[in-house]
C-alpha cells in the first residue's frame, strides 16, 4: 500500500520470490470502485510483456508467482484470482477446497480456473455480499479453510483496505515512512525496508489508508489486538546478482572454496590461530548428554544428513537416525528428552521440514537447525540455529548450501566427538587444520571443470545414468543422482555400490553410463570389485577417485573406464565435500550442454512451501 504506484514494485519483489514458483505471474490493482489484473503464464518476464502491452496503475497491489499445485500453468490459473468484489494471491494449499467449491456452486457462483484459492476468492465474496463488512467476511472464511496458506485480500469497494493472514505458511510485513508492504519472504522487501514485522501462526493483519498515513492492526489467533516485535532485516540484495557467469549455478558452484571457508570462521574464533576455539554456536548444544541424534530434512538437505550419520556414528559414537520430514511427520516417531533433533534445510521454509520442526517441538524436544535462511520460519522456531554461510542460493539446484552444510555437520561431529571424549585435544586440533585448509583443496578439484565438460557431451543423449559409491560416498551418490534428475531430466539412480549385485545390476548394458565415486578410503577394494562387475557387463564407466585410487584402477587396466583423478588425500570429512563437486559440475554441464533451463529447471521450486 502505498502514495505512488505500485506496480513496478510489486513485478520487482515477485522477481526475487520467482525461486518459489515460475508457473505463472500477475498483479492486480485496487483504485476507485475498480479491481484490474494483468497476469501470464510461465516466468515473470511474460508478465512483464502483458504489462508493457497494457500498463496498470494503482497505489494499492498484489502480485503473485505461481507453483502449479490444483490447474496447470496456465493463464487462467494464475494469480490473482477475484470476483466482481475482491481479488486475492495464495500461497499453500486449500485442502478442503473441493466441499466448499461444491456449495459455492450450488449457490450460484461459477469459477473460472481449476485452482484451489478461487474458493477463498468466492467464500469471502458470498459472506460479502451478506454483510458488508470485509473483515468480518474474512474471518468468516477463514473459519471454513483447511490446510496450510497465507493470503493477501484486496477489495474492489474498499480501496482504502488491505488484509493478510497466514496459517501453516511465512508471511512479513515490511514498514517504510510511506509505504506498507507484506510479503512470503523479507527478500521480496528487502530493497525498501529492512523494518519488518513477522505475523505469527493463525494472526491476521488489517492495513488500512487512514488519509494522512497508513495504519497496521494485527490480530491472533484469539481476535485479540496485539503487537509483533520489529525486526531489522540484514539481508543484501545486491549479493543476488550472476557476475560473469552463464547461471547463477555455475556462480554458485564457484563460490565455494569462499562460502566454505567463510562457514568455517562463523564456527571457529580466530580462525588462523591455534589452536583452534569453537563457538560458543556449537559449544552450547548438548551433545555430551544425548544418547541419540535424529536428523530430518528433505531432498539435498537430507543427503547431508545421511553423510553426517556415518561421522557421527564414526567419530563421536552417537547413535543416528535420519529421516525424511514427509515421512518422519506422519509416522509416529518415537522421540524422547534424550534426543538431540536436528533439522537441516536451505531455506528453513520447506513446509514438510517445518511441520517435522513443529511436531518435534510439541513433544518439548529441544530442536537444532542447521539453515542458510537467517531469517526463516525455522529459525525463529528452532532451539538452536547453527547458520551456514552460503550467502543467498538463487539456483533451484542445491550446491554451495549442501556443501556448506556437510561442514556445519563436520564441525558437529568433532565438537560431538570431543564432547564424548572420544577425540583428543590434540587429535581435535589435527582436524580443524584439516578442514581450515579445505577451501583450497576444492579450488583444486574446480580445477578439473574442463575434463568434466567433457564427460558430460557424453551424457546429453542417454536415457538413463547410474551412481555407485560406498560409506560416506554413498550419499554423495545419491545427491549426483539428484542433481542429474533435476537439471538435465536424465534418469538417474544411486545405489550403494555393494546393493548392485541384489537387483540394480540387471540395469546395466552397453547404454548405461555408471559413474562411480571411489576414493582410496576402506570401502575402496570393494568399491573396485563392483567397478569391475559392471564393466564385464558392458558399463561405461566414469570414475572419481584420488591418485592412489587412480593408480590402482589402471592397475587393473579396465576397459571402458575414464578417471578423473582428484589429487587430494583421502579424509572422512573432507572427501565427501570434495566428491560433491564433480558431481555438481557433471549435472551443470550436462543440462548446459542439452539446453534445458539450468537455474529453474521445470516442475521445480527452490523453496517448497507447500505439502
Ligand atoms: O530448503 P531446503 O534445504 O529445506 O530444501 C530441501 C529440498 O527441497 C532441496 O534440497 C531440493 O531437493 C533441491 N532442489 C536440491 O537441489
Amino acid at each position: 500500500m502505498s502514495r505512488s504506484n505500485v506496480v513496478e514494485r510489486l513485478v520487482e519483489g515477485l522477481k526475487r520470490l520467482e525461486y518459489r514458483g515460475y508457473d505463472s505471474a500477475g498483479v492486480a490493482i485496487t483504485t476507485d470502485n475498480l479491481i484490474d489484473r494483468r497476469r501470464a503464464a510461465g516466468k515473470i518476464i511474460n508478465l512483464e510483456a502483458e504489462l508493457a502491452k497494457n500498463p496498470l496503475n494503482g497505489n494499492k497491489g498484489i502480485g503473485h508467482t505461481r507453483w502449479a499445485t490444483h490447474g496447470e500453468a496456465h493463464a487462467h490459473n494464475a494469480h490473482p484470482h477475484s470476483s466482481d468484489k475482491v481479488a486475492i494471491v495464495h500461497n499453500g494449499i486449500i485442502e478442503n477446497f473441493a466441499d466448499l467449491k461444491k456449495d459455492l456452486q450450488e449457490k450460484g457462483h461459477t469459477f473460472e480456473s481449476e485452482t484451489d484459492t478461487e474458493v477463498v476468492v468466492h467464500q469471502i465474496t458470498d459472506f460479502l455480499t451478506t454483510n458488508n463488512d470485509p473483515l468480518l467476511a474474512v474471518k468468516q472464511t477463514l473459519k471454513k479453510l483447511h490446510g496450510a496458506f497465507s493470503l493477501v485480500i484486496i477489495f474492489k469497494e474498499y480501496n482504502d483496505l488491505m488484509i493478510c493472514t497466514r496459517s501453516g505458511s511465512p508471511l512479513v510485513l515490511g514498514y517504510s515512512e510511506e509505504d506498507i508492504y507484506v510479503g512470503s519472504d523479507a527478500l521480496a522487501l528487502a530493497a525498501w525496508t529492512q523494518d519488518l514485522v513477522y505475523l505469527k501462526e493463525k494472526d491476521l493483519a488489517v492495513i488500512k489508508d487512514e488519509g494522512q498515513h497508513f495504519s497496521v492492526t494485527i490480530y491472533d489467533e484469539q481476535d485479540i489486538i496485539v503487537e509483533r516485535p520489529h525486526h531489522q532485516s540484514r539481508l543484501n540484495i545486491d549479493a543476488v546478482n550472476k557476475g560473469s557467469y552463464n547461471h547463477y549455478m555455475l556462480k554458485e558452484i564457484y563460490e565455494q572454496p569462499f562460502v566454505i571457508g567463510e562457514t568455517f570462521n562463523s564456527l571457529v574464533e580466530n580462525s588462523t590461530h591455534v589452536p583452534h576455539v569453537i563457538r560458543e554456536t556449537l559449544t552450547q548444544l548438548p551433545l555430551a548428554e544425548v544418547n541419540r541424534i535424529a536428523i530430518i530434512a528433505c531432498g539435498t538437505s537430507y543427503y547431508a544428513g545421511m553423510t553426517a550419520k556415518y561421522w557421527l556414528e564414526s567419530y563421536a559414537k552417537i547413535s543416528v537416525d535420519v529421516d525424511i520430514a514427509s515421512e518422519f511427520r506422519y509416522r509416529e516417531p518415537l522421540i524422547t528428552q534424550y534426543d538431540l533433533v536436528i533439522f537441516i534445510s536451505q531455506s528453513g521454509e520447506t513446509i514438510d521440514t517445518l511441520s517435522a520442526l513443529r511436531l518435534v517441538k510439541e513433544q518439548n524436544v529441544k530442536v537444532a537447525s542447521i539453515l542458510n535462511m537467517p531469517e526463516s520460519s525455522m529459525a525463529r522456531e528452532s532451539d538452536y540455529v547453527i547458520q551456514t554461510q552460503a550467502g543467498p542460493e538463487i539456483g533451484v539446484a542445491s550446491t554451495k548450501a549442501f556443501t556448506c552444510q556437510l561442514l556445519t555437520l563436520a564441525m558437529i561431529t568433532l565438537q560431538a566427538a570431543h564432547a564424548k571424549g572420544h577425540l583428543s585435544t590434540k587429535k581435535l586440533e589435527e582436524e580443524l587444520n584439516t578442514l581450515l585448509h579445505l577451501p583450497s583443496k576444492i579450488l583444486n578439484v574446480l580445477q578439473h571443470d574442463e575434463a568434466i565438460q567433457e564427460i558430460s557431451k557424453q551424457f546429453v543423449e542417454k536415457r538413463d545414468v547410474l551412481y555407485l559409491g560406498r560409506g560416506t560416498n554413498y550419499p554423495i551418490a545419491l545427491e549426483g543422482a539428484l542433481k542429474l534428475k533435476e537439471l538435465s531430466y536424465i534418469h538417474a539412480e544411486a545405489y550403494p555400490a555393494g546393493e548392485l549385485k541384489h537387483g540394480p545390476i540387471a540395469l546395466i548394458d552397453h547404454q548405461l553410463p555408471v559413474v562411480v565415486l571411489a576414493p582410496y578410503d576402506k570401502w575402496f577394494e570393494k568399491t573396485l570389485s563392483n567397478v569391475q562387475e559392471v564393466i564385464a557387463r558392458g558399463a561405461y564407466v566414469v570414475a572419481i577417485t584420488d591418485t592412489k585410487g587412480a593408480a590402482l584402477f589402471k592397475n587393473q587396466g579396465m576397459k571402458n573406464t575414464h578417471i578423473i583423478e582428484i589429487p587430494i588425500e583421502n579424509h572422512m570429512l573432507v572427501s565427501p565435500i570434495a566428491y560433491s563437486i564433480p558431481m555438481q559440475l557433471l549435472s551443470y554441464y550436462t543440462a548446459y550442454f542439452k539446453g534445458t533451463d539450468v537455474d529453474q529447471p521445470r516442475n521445480l521450486a527452490k523453496s517448497v512451501t507447500v505439502e
